[in-house]
């Protein structure tokens, strides 16, 4: 609730795994969320099944928890048919597994699909790449792009909401 603003928004982040850039993207979203007083459901999920029930990435929880944010209570789980009509967006971490959201869209689908950086303003269409086969680094410049992300999202669904409202 913000302003007064009963709003009713749900995101589910979107990635590859689901053990490294959209546990990372929920975990930035709760935290932004919380800062600016959105009231949001967040999930993440992969496009694949490889990791299903794993913890996220330790490096990807050592670089969320050096941020101040445990992301250690997440379990990865595969996109679903139900998620489409679950959330009110989806957002996806490159255009690869956009397009792997959108094959599995159904027809009457209700959820928004987006891109996490199309909020950006000057990083439309851009990906955060993924960091599995990269170093320390590669998961620290993953985390600033995916906050640089979740932070335009949060404003523009308070903008949305209030705009809604009035
Ligand atoms: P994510 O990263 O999509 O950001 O979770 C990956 C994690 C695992 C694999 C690929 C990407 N993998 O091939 O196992």
């Amino acid at each position: 609730m913000l302003g007064g603003v009963d709003q009713d928004i749900s995101v589910l982040f979107v990635c590859l795994g689901n053990i490294c850039r959209s546990p990372m993207a929920e975990g930035a979203f709760r935290a932004a969320a919380a800062r600016s007083g959105l009231t949001a459901c967040v999930e993440s999920a992969g496009t694949a099944s490889y990791h299903i029930g794993h913890q996220p990435d330790p490096r990807a929880i050592a670089i969320a928890s050096r941020h101040g944010v445990d992301i250690t209570g997440q379990a990865a789980r595969q996109l679903t048919h139900h998620d489409f009509y679950r959330f009110s967006h989806i957002i996806a971490l490159d255009r690869a597994n956009l397009e792997g959201v959108r094959a599995r869209a159904p027809r009457d689908g209700t959820a928004q699909l987006s891109l996490l950086l199309d909020a950006v303003e000057g990083l439309q269409g851009e990906p955060v790449p993924d960091p599995y086969h990269g170093d320390v680094a590669a998961f620290e410049t993953a985390w600033s792009t995916i906050n640089l992300g979740v932070d335009a999202w949060v404003a523009r669904l308070i903008r949305e909401g209030t705009d809604l409202a009035v």
